[in-house]
């Protein structure tokens, strides 16, 4: 059964790419009309899933997918530019919104008068632009937060822990606890709303090797949930290079698309391939150039999807300063300006760790004590 039911999935997909190829809308009604819906929802692929799988989609994450617009309600553009839009990564309305015409055309294959259209359209549905302070703060109202685990973290992130739409960036040295409130975050957005979670699964972007399944699952047993199940909703990717690292991102909106509730994306470490990389001072400049084009995207992401980022920094030594602290964050400028929360994080006295909260758009400056504990972080040993 198992078998039939793969092959028919494969069936499925395979036919529909076809008809993308060889058709302008026309084929694709008739086949529709034929065969009946051609478009899964998602219920059907998480009992695809379930069925291929011969696991149980945790019943607690599926969090019911609003209608986004998709891009063949734009006009001009049908089944098959929106498929080839989709191979050249232009999933959703926004990435298209932001295009200029000429890029639309060239991806999209049509004339330059159809791109401004659709681009227009998009831009008109989306409502970008200008808007009042009021609407602005409806738009914001659906921001999500998610516990640090840390009572003292969180009120110094403005109560309730990061926050979606933005992005929050934890630097340090090694051992300060950028992981380990990975981690727990990981963990912590699968909570119900009521217990400072967003009941959602968490999208884990590792470039060191650092995921630790075991310790997730000590974490998970800390808040009361069951090891595996909480394991199950952790999508955890290793990014081996800054390209593969850029290209896993692409793969989000795939993912949010097929109905996957995401609901925070994890970066650790956001900086150490681009560190290595470009390891020369000649090369700088490409490094962040780089960097600034993915924080952008990150930014996008965050928007598009309601999405929390939480990405983790390095810091070097600086010997340019005397005083204080003479550690700087990688990427510097570059990371520092797009992050909307920078968090740096120390060891301290008896195996505490303070955070410092830098640069915030709303936030006071200031401290916050908290500890590394068997079960995540705490506000006590
Ligand atoms: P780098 O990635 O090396 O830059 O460091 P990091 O900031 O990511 O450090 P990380 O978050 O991995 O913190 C490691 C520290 O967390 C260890 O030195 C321990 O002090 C603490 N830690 C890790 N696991 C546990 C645990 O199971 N129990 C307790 N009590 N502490 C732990
Ligand atoms: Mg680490």
């Amino acid at each position: 059964l198992q078998l039939i039911i793969r092959n028919l999935f494969a069936l499925n997909v395979r036919v529909k790419e076809q008809i993308f190829i060889w058709n302008n809308g026309k084929a694709l009604k008739i086949f529709m009309k034929k065969v009946g819906k051609l478009k899964m929802t998602t219920k059907e692929v998480e009992e695809i899933k379930e069925a291929v799988e011969g696991e149980e989609v945790s019943k607690k994450t599926k969090v019911k997918v609003e209608k986004e617009p998709e891009l063949i309600d734009l006009p001009g553009i049908g089944p098959a530019v929106a498929a080839k839009l989709e191979n050249a990564g232009v999933f959703d309305m926004m990435s298209l919104a932001v295009m200029s015409p000429a890029a639309l055309s060239d991806a999209a294959g049509v004339s330059s008068a159809v791109a401004r259209k659709a681009i227009q359209a998009a831009r008109t549905m989306l409502d970008l632009g200008f808007s009042d302070g009021i609407a602005f703060a409806k738009k914001r109202a659906n921001v999500h937060y998610i516990t640090t685990g840390s009572e003292n973290l969180n009120n110094l992130l403005g109560g309730k822990g990061i926050e979606s739409r933005s992005i929050t960036e934890a630097f340090g040295a090694f051992g300060s606890g950028k992981t380990q409130l990975s981690l727990t975050l990981a963990v912590n957005v699968q909570l119900p709303l009521e217990r400072g979670g967003a009941g959602g699964k968490a999208v884990f972007i590792d470039t060191e090797g650092t995921f630790r399944p075991e310790r997730v699952k000590q974490i998970a047993e800390g808040v009361g949930a069951n090891p595996e199940k909480v394991l199950k909703n952790i999508l955890v990717a290793r990014a081996f290079n800054s390209d593969h690292q850029m290209l896993l991102l692409e793969k989000i909106s795939e993912m949010v698309k097929a109905g996957e509730p995401i609901k925070i994306l994890i970066i650790d470490s956001l900086t150490a391939h681009f560190r290595a990389e470009y390891a020369g001072r000649g090369q700088l400049a490409d490094r962040q150039q780089k960097l600034n084009r993915y924080m952008h995207e990150l930014m996008r992401l965050a928007e598009t999807h309601n999405l929390a980022v939480y990405v983790t920094n390095q810091v070097m030594a600086n010997p340019a300063q005397m005083f204080g602290d003479p550690t700087t964050a990688i990427g510097g400028n570059i990371v520092g300006h797009a992050s909307t929360y920078r968090l740096y994080l120390r060891r301290a006295k008896q195996g505490s760790r303070v955070a410092k909260l830098i640069d915030s758009p709303n936030l006071p400056d200031g401290e916050a004590i908290y500890y590394v504990t068997s079960h995540g972080l705490r506000d006590k040993a």
